[in-house]
């Protein structure tokens, strides 16, 4: 298959070309597009077959659900039920953006978009590429991150070229994303929301409208026994080739310790590699070095994550390793991200 590559303007995407996408998914096809988040894989979500084609483009397993995508609040009432006065108020407040809320589905979705559950996950995206493309395909558009299932999620339209050419039908390149980490995905089935998946809004601000809200125990843990509730925090994820390791610690004793483990990684012939913030990148030397962003501006940090993880596998590095990001706002979600790249590998100083 050849994937086509578009090139659209953020703010004002060319009308032809988002018809024409919307043809593709409303024929059964995939288009990659972008959110605010990261790139989605999109087919239409109330076709079985094209949530299949999703599954086999990515190599993901095909219980692990996907996000429905809307373009305007009301569309949510024909694929989901019982949906609480909560999640009413949070859908006025958080969108469009990056916020995922799951709900009983209604018999007209699939169970090859939700992974054979009985309940669905919906998302209004702000992003004008992605809602153009939704309105044209019908409304509903299934989209997982548009990677192949294990690699870091995608933030540029390269990225999703790396992994997904000749797999899918077309690219809508829209520049890089915003945020650059997924969702936050709050589920509504149960008496108390929970929060199945930590992203920009986290549970502080989702507890001043709604009231009480828990976090899923799986979302931080390793322990094989608390299994996460969303299918997909289960599996070993945005992993780079390279083992990486997390160290924590005393701020000023970390950097000493990684420049150390490098030191000795690059003594026995292997090629290391260290992610550090702007406010440490003097401490380090020795092998490849990215700085993430700065601890002080936490957005910056988020949005070069996958980037960073991706660059490390194009260098070929054997060893990575990194410092930790516990920063106010998003950082559960940052380092929700980072433990399972590194597969829960920390080392506490
Ligand atoms: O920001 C995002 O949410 C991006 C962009 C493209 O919108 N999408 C995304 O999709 O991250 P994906 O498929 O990579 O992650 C969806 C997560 C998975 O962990 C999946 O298991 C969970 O959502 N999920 C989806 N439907 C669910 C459901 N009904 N119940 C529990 N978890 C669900
Ligand atoms: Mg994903």
């Amino acid at each position: 298959m050849i994937t086509r590559f578009e090139k659209l303007s953020p703010d004002n995407p060319d009308e032809r070309i988002l018809e024409e996408a919307g043809r593709i998914l409303r024929n059964g096809g995939l288009a990659a597009f972008p959110t605010e988040t990261v790139y989605g894989l999109g087919g239409n979500a109330l076709d079985s077959c094209a949530a299949r084609r999703i599954y086999a483009a990515k190599g993901r397993p095909s219980d692990n659900p996907l996000i429905v995508h809307i373009a305007e609040i009301s569309a949510m009432e024909a694929i989901a039920s019982e949906i609480p006065e909560g999640a009413k108020i949070l859908a006025e407040k958080c969108w469009p953006g990056p916020l995922t809320m799951i709900f009983r589905k209604k018999d007209i979705v699939p169970y090859e978009t939700t992974g054979g559950l009985d309940t669905v996950a919906v998302r209004f995206p702000a992003n004008r590429i992605a809602c153009g493309l939704i309105r044209h395909a019908g409304g509903y558009v299934a989209a997982p991150s548009a990677n192949l299932s294990g690699r870091p999620s995608p933030v540029t339209a390269q990225h999703v070229l790396d992994d997904l050419d000749g797999r899918i039908d077309m690219i809508l390149d829209g520049g890089r994303v915003r945020i650059g980490l997924e969702s936050t995905i709050v589920d509504f089935t149960e008496e108390v929301p929970v929060i199945l998946r930590p992203g920009y809004y986290n549970q502080s601000f989702l507890a001043s409208i709604l009231g009480d809200v828990r976090v899923d125990p799986g979302i931080m843990e390793e322990n094989e026994n608390v299994r996460p509730k969303a299918p997909g925090m289960r599996y070993r994820h945005y992993a780079p080739k390279g083992e990486l390791t997390i160290v924590e610690g005393p701020r000023e004793s970390v950097p000493s310790a990684i420049a150390k483990l490098v030191r000795s990684r690059l003594a026995e012939g292997k090629k290391a590699g260290v992610i550090c913030t702007e406010e440490t990148r003097a401490c380090y030397r020795d092998g490849i070095i990215y700085t993430i962003g700065e601890l002080s501006e936490e957005e910056t940090i988020a949005a070069h994550l996958y980037e960073v993880l991706r660059a490390f596998d194009a260098e070929g590095v054997d060893y990575i390793y990194s410092e930790s990001f516990y920063t106010p706002r998003m950082g559960q979600a940052i380092m929700n991200r980072l433990l399972k790249a590194a597969g829960h590998r920390v080392i506490k100083l």
